[in-house]
């Protein structure tokens, strides 16, 4: 038996119950992983508030590394002893250990802590995929990106760093400002004084930026639009403060805006892919470019305490449970 955290209905962090389950042993093409860091992020708010739809009762999370403890038949190419992370999968990563389908499992590098390695699964595979893949940055280019003290954030503001782009970073405080600037970050604007769209057009001469990174959604949706120029695309990458509803005409008044509403698991396979995805974000991280630890780490028992704290805003960077 195993500490993990299970709900039975969708609701408030109250819901999240620490149990003890059954973990079993891997069938054909699983291994058993056995925790070392779990990582917090933003979507599993979305699963647990049932804004994302999930069969209950369930684990949550998914997202995390350890040891990998056991592995069944046909699995060959990850063996007994490998330190591995994930990031996508089933919902349980809220666990001490369990079984994960061996294809997700992401080796470790020596190098890599899996203490660091908690904060890049799925928040520097998320910067990979968007400044590599989404809209693919390639030094040079002025962009705004929203939330960027947060768990992603502060890794996106290094790796626009490494790759000469120009960085106009929202926060809601100057201490989120400081933090997001000695990550890499050029300018910030802190929402609760400034107004986005007016920043931006005075850093940028009155043109506005190609690129918007908007992962807070319903909130800055407007701001976001109103800081691009003609045919800018909106990556909309995320929903913190709720769902965007787009009238297509409004694309077309704010400027032939290109929207798209990227999702990590169409950017991910196949596993080859994946592989090439976690070794160009590890090169930084051996590099010196891309430095991450937790800001804040919480027991495994707190997972509704350190939910509590991502949704207030409380957090800066990554959060990370410990079984
Ligand atoms: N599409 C994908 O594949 C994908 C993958 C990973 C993550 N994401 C998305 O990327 C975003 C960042 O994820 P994360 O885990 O790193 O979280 P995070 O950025 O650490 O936390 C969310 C941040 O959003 C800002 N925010 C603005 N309005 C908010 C509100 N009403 N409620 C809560 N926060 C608000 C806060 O920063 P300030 O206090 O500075 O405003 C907060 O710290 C999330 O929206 C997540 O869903 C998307």
């Amino acid at each position: 038996m195993v500490k993990a955290i299970r709900f039975y209905e969708t609701g408030g962090p109250e819901v999240l119950k620490l149990e003890d389950v059954e973990v079993g042993d891997p069938g054909p093409g699983q291994a058993r992983v056995r925790h070392t860091y779990i990582a917090l992020n933003f979507i599993d708010t979305y699963f647990r508030t049932g804004r994302y739809a999930l069969d209950l009762p369930s684990g949550l999370g998914s997202d995390a590394v350890g040891v990998v403890e056991a592995v069944g038949p046909g699995v060959t190419d990850i063996r007994v002893g490998d330190r591995v992370g994930y990031l996508i999968g089933p919902q349980g990563a809220y666990s001490q250990a369990r079984v994960m389908p061996a294809a997700v499992l992401i080796p470790l590098p020596d190098g890599v802590s899996d203490r660091t390695a908690a904060t890049l699964m799925m928040k520097g595979m998320t910067a990979q995929y968007l400044f590599r893949q989404v809209y693919p940055l390639h030094g040079g280019e002025t962009i705004l990106y929203h939330a960027a003290a947060g768990g992603v954030g502060l890794i996106a503001c290094q790796w626009a760093r490494a790759l000469g782009v120009t960085m106009i970073g929202t926060v809601s405080t100057d201490e989120k400002a400081k933090i997001a600037k000695a990550n890499g970050c050029t300018h910030t604007i802190v929402t609760s004084r400034e107004n986005i769209a007016q920043r931006v057009r005075e850093l940028t001469d009155g043109k506005g930026v190609k690129v918007v990174y908007d992962s807070v959604g319903k909130d800055t949706l407007m701001a976001s639009l109103d800081s691009l120029q003609p045919r800018g695309r909106l990556v909309s990458n995320g929903t913190s403060s709720g769902t965007v509803v787009v009238d297509s005409q409004l694309l077309a008044q704010k400027g032939s805006i290109w929207l798209t509403r990227p999702a990590m698991v169409h950017y991910i396979h196949p596993r080859s892919h994946m592989l090439d995805m976690a070794r160009e974000l590890f090169d930084h991280v051996l590099a010196g470019r891309i430095k991450s630890e937790p800001r804040q780490t919480f027991a495994l028992a707190d997972a509704a305490q350190a939910h509590r704290a991502l949704e207030a805003r409380q957090t800066a960077g990554a959060t990370v449970l410990v079984p």
